[in-house]
């Protein structure tokens, strides 16, 4: 075992990570369970087909895990899929694997890193253009903020921000906002998704400080030289359920 490996085990991120996620899990699936009991069956959303064409969803993080999954699944319900993602390669090799399975897949790709605002800027642009250049009513019906990561040492990026912090809330506080319009211009009701996480639940501190939405507090414990990535994590995921 490397030393950094072995600093990580040694590290009280790590346990918090083992003993508090493992509780807060189990603690999630209890709440599912007493859920499933008590509620009566959730009549299925009709298929989104009202107002002539194809709904179009949004979709950040399509390229791997659950955002690639929640494409496919989509594009089969009948949706325009729009695959945003930070590496074209990936997206192309998503929507080919995609189409592999349903040639009639209506799929765009787009390149996004919600690490940056530029970048998020030029999604915006690109998006837009398309909606025009395709005829397509200016609205969007779902748009899914999957995309996420947890980063094993602190990384600030060209906006002066922890990484974890801008990829998993303020790049998607960003993006919900700037595509807010489309989505109120939808013909149906319109819908945002955010991926949080069960890990939210070990976030005990409800006072949101600016200093701790740009992730500039918990620079405090790098100088014990510990990377707090977990709480950093839980705390990216916890504002992700605020409604503002
Ligand atoms: N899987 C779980 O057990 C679990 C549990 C709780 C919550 N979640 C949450 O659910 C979401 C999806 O999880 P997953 O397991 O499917 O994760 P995953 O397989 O790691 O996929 C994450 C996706 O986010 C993208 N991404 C990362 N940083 C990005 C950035 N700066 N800009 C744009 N896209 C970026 C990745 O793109 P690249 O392909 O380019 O890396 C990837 O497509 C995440 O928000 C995660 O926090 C997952
Ligand atoms: C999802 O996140 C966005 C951006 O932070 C926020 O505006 C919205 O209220 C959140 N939606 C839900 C249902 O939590």
């Amino acid at each position: 075992m490397d030393r950094e490996a072995l600093r990580m085990v040694c590290s009280p991120e790590f346990w918090r990570m083992g003993v508090l996620w493992t509780l807060s899990l189990l603690y999630s699936y209890l709440l599912l369970f007493l859920r499933g009991r008590t509620d009566t069956p959730r009549r299925r959303r009709p298929r989104p087909h009202a107002g002539g064409g194809r709904p179009i969803c949004v979709v950040t993080g399509a390229t791997s895990g659950l955002g690639k999954a929640a494409a496919a699944a989509l594009a089969r319900e009948g949706y325009h899929v729009v695959l945003a993602g930070r590496s074209t390669q990936l997206l192309s090799e998503t929507a080919r694997e995609i189409r592999r399975q349903q040639p009639y897949a209506c799929l765009e790709e787009f390149q996004i890193d919600l690490s940056s605002y530029k970048s998020i800027k030029k999604f915006e642009t690109a998006l837009k253009q398309w909606l025009w250049d395709s005829d397509l009513k200016p609205s969007i019906q779902l748009l899914i903020n999957n995309a996420g990561m947890l980063a094993k040492s602190q990384r600030v990026t060209e906006d002066g921000h922890d990484e974890t912090m801008q990829t998993n809330y303020i790049g998607p506080f960003i993006l919900t906002n700037i595509l807010l319009p489309l989505l109120k211009n939808s013909p149906i009701p319109s819908r945002v998704v955010n991926l949080t996480s069960f890990t939210h639940r070990c976030v005990s501190e409800i006072d949101v400080s600016e200093e701790e939405l740009r992730g500039v507090k918990f620079g405090q414990c790098l100088v014990r030289g510990t990377y707090p990535l977990a709480s950093i994590y839980e705390y990216t995921k916890w504002l992700l359920t605020r409604v503002w």
